[in-house]
This record gives structure tokens, C-alpha cells and sequence, in this order.
């Protein structure tokens, strides 16, 4: 833990004095605290206070030259691992949600690349009331973390949830999301496909293939649990959606062709549908009848080639990965495919193993100018690996 450092906010609430222990409390656990506090803030302690306990320069105000001078609002905003507002009042929470930038600590909360943790700290009528709730929903879905509220007797003498965490609960959630897994790709767009596509050749009946979407899907939960906002567009599986992960269901290959479309721009893209190549010319409102002989006849007809197409488009994804089973000959065959689809990356696997439906693949990296075998492993780690590779492309 030694070196972490949290931008501490103090709001206006009678539970600020808490978090004068919560400074102290971070000092022992090796995690340093410099201080913001609001003006409502100081009305309950004191930047002398604050700054004796963080040993370090307290702020205060937006407009305070020589802080400015010494550090920059900006810069003061990126300057820890994590911001912690505690206390952190109804009023500060909806100009947070509302990106209001009117004093420092507002300003700070919009201008800042880091996670923010909140430790609320209100009435407990203020805090049940729909405002607040819906302030704190959309604070979580943006991004937020949360400590508390506990539910006790508090200040105003009311009994209910409000009370702000003690600070050692506040601190053990610190060390938590400062220990929390990176996310490198936040903010990054991804779009992926997977599972098979179905054909149909008459209303009761259809051409398909065996993959299971079980890489793909998991793929988009990788990429997911690193921060990427994920949309799977997948043919019909036995698979539960990755938390998350914004999946939507196509059966043919033109649907999932219009999906990927609706689904741009995007920074990257992964073509890991097993895309059935050709459809039935027909697909006929009626049942063909075996007497007919209209099966003995059935045309086909290419499907859109959905890689190709993404590779092609005014809004290719900067980066573009397409997947290739082959039985043989595996690094030709997908250098040859890399090159004529124009896609960025391919992951060859091989399937002369048991990869449809298998829980593990064996895989080779392949780019323009590289290569790298992958021992056979679980789709699962093969996926991590994947997403590892992609943060690494974007870092
Ligand atoms: N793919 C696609 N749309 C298609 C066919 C394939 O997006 N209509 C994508 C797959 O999702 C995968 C890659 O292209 O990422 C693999 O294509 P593959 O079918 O192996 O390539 P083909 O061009 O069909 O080559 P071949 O069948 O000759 O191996």
C-alpha cells in the first residue's frame, strides 16, 4: 500500500469530523490524504485541523491564487489513486451527477480521470427521498463507489439510514478500490460477435453450424471486467449474458451484418461468430414437402462477409480482430486471411482438436509482421489473454 495517496473532500456535514480520524486512519494503513474542503465543510472543521493531521497543504477555495500557483485545480484532481468525498452530502452528490462545477470540490469531481468513492452522509429523509436516490443510481452507473450509509440515531436526533460508515469502514473500502483490478480500457467501445448464425430454408427449418459462442462470450466478459463498454451481438446460444454486457440476439447472418452496423463506431471489434458463409436463395412462407422435390434443388447464395465489411467501413474500429478455424496448414491460411480481409489481428485456432462446443481452444496470434502460439488453455484464459494483449495495444 505504501505510496497510494487519496484526494480526501470534506463536504458540510456534521459527520466531517469523522473523517479527521479517517485521515488518521489512512496514515497508519501507509495511504496519504491531501485535503479539499468544502466551504460548508469548514463551518464543521477546520483547514488547520486538516492539514496538521495530512501534513500537507490544505485547499479550499477555487479561487485562491497561490494554491492555483502551487497546484492547479486540474492537476489537484489527478493527483491521487482515488477521490474520496467524506462526507458526502445530498447537495454535493446532485451537482456530481449533474457535472455543476461551481467550487473546487465540484470542479474536481468533473475534471478527474480517477475512481471516486462516496461515503454519504445526510437526514435520513434526505437521503430516502427519490432525488437523492436517483442521484446515487446514476452516480453508481457512471462509475462511482459507495461506503454506507449506516442506519442509527443520528445527529438531528431522527433514527434511520444516513449516518456516515466510521471511518475504519471508509478506509477498508479505500484500501479495496485502491487494490481493485485496473481497468484499462474504460471508455473504450468494443464490439463483438459470436455463436453460429441460422439460415432458414423454409419457416420450420434452417442451416446452422456448431459453435457454441462460449470464446466469444467469453471474450466479452473479459474485455468487460477491464472497462470496456462491451455490445455482444450474438446468434442463438445456451449462454447466460457476461454481467455488464449489452447483448443483442440476431439469428442470420444479414441481421448480425445490420446489428454490427447499428453497433458503430466502436474502438474495437471482434468477429467471433462462426458466420454461415451461405444462405437458402429461398426461404419460402411454406413448408417444403418432401413429395415436391424442392429440397433435392436448393440454391444458396453468399452471405455478407461481416469482417470484411468492418475492415472496409468510414467507421472502422482502429482496432480489428477476426478469428479463423482451420484444420490445416493454420499460420498460412490465416496470414492469408489476415491480409485479405484487412483486419489488424487474427486469432487462428486450431479445430482439428475438439474446439466446437470444447470449454478450451488452441490459439496463434497473428499480425502483419508477428506470431505467437498459445498452448492449449481454457477459453476463459484464452479470453484474459486476449483482453491483456488489447489493453497493452491501447495503453
Ligand atoms: N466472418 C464474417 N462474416 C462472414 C464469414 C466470416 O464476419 N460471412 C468472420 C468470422 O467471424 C471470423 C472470420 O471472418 O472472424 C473467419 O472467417 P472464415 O469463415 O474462416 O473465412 P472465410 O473468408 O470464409 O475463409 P475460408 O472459409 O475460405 O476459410
Amino acid at each position: 500500500m505504501a505510496q497510494k495517496r487519496i484526494l480526501l473532500i470534506i463536504g458540510g456535514g456534521i459527520a466531517a469530523y469523522k473523517s479527521l480520524f479517517l485521515i488518521r486512519e489512512l496514515a497508519g494503513r501507509g495511504i496519504k490524504s491531501r485535503v479539499i474542503i468544502t466551504k460548508g465543510g469548514t463551518q464543521f472543521v477546520t483547514p488547520l485541523s486538516a492539514a496538521s493531521l495530512s501534513g500537507d497543504t490544505v485547499y479550499t477555495d477555487l479561487w485562491d491564487l497561490t494554491a492555483e500557483a502551487e497546484m492547479g485545480h486540474i492537476e489537484l484532481s489527478r493527483s491521487a489513486d482515488l477521490i474520496v468525498v467524506a462526507p458526502a452530502t445530498a447537495d454535493i452528490m446532485a451537482k456530481a451527477t449533474q457535472g455543476i462545477a461551481g467550487d473546487l470540490a465540484t470542479t474536481t469531481l468533473l475534471a478527474t480521470d480517477k475512481p471516486v468513492l462516496y461515503a454519504p452522509a445526510m437526514n435520513v429523509r434526505m437521503y430516502e427521498h427519490p432525488a437523492t436516490q436517483r442521484n446515487m443510481a446514476q452516480l453508481k452507473s457512471d462509475g462511482a463507489l459507495f461506503v454506507g450509509p449506516d442506519a442509527g440515531e443520528m445527529a438531528c436526533g431522527e433514527f434511520g439510514e444516513g449516518r456516515m460508515a466510521e471511518p475504519a469502514a471508509i478506509a477498508d473500502a479505500i484500501e479495496a478500490a485502491l487494490n481493485a483490478a485496473p481497468r484499462p480500457l474504460t471508455g473504450r467501445r468494443v464490439v463483438i460477435t459470436a455463436g453460429p448464425t441460422r439460415e432458414p430454408i423454409d419457416p420450420v427449418r434452417y442451416l446452422s453450424n456448431h459453435s457454441s459462442g462460449k470464446q466469444g462470450y467469453a471474450i466479452a466478459e473479459a474485455l468487460e471486467e477491464l472497462g470496456a463498454h462491451v455490445t455482444l451481438i450474438s446468434g442463438p446460444t445456451a449462454l447466460q449474458t457476461p454481467d455488464g454486457v449489452t447483448r443483442v440476439d440476431i439469428e442470420t447472418a444479414q441481421q448480425m451484418m445490420d446489428a454490427v452496423e447499428r453497433a458503430l463506431p466502436a474502438d474495437i471489434f471482434l468477429g467471433v461468430a462462426a458466420v454461415a458463409d451461405w444462405r437458402p436463395a429461398q426461404n419460402g412462407k411454406v413448408k417444403i414437402k418432401k413429395s415436391g422435390g424442392g429440397a433435392s434443388d436448393l440454391k444458396l447464395v453468399e452471405n455478407p462477409d461481416i469482417l470484411k465489411s468492418v475492415c472496409d467501413h468510414v467507421k472502422r474500429p482502429e482496432l480489428v480482430i477476426g478469428f479463423a478455424a482451420e484444420t490445416n496448414d493454420v499460420l498460412d491460411h490465416a496470414k492469408a486471411k489476415l491480409a485479405r480481409k484487412g483486419c489488424d489481428w487474427i486469432m487462428a485456432n486450431d479445430v482439428s482438436g475438439d474446439v466446437m462446443g470444447g470449454d478450451h481452444n488452441t490459439m496463434i496470434w497473428v499480425t502483419k509482421d508477428a506470431t505467437e502460439m498459445w498452448p492449449k488453455m481454457r477459453k476463459a484464459d484464452a479470453a484474459h489473454r486476449l483482453s491483456k494483449k488489447i489493453a497493452e495495444y491501447f495503453e
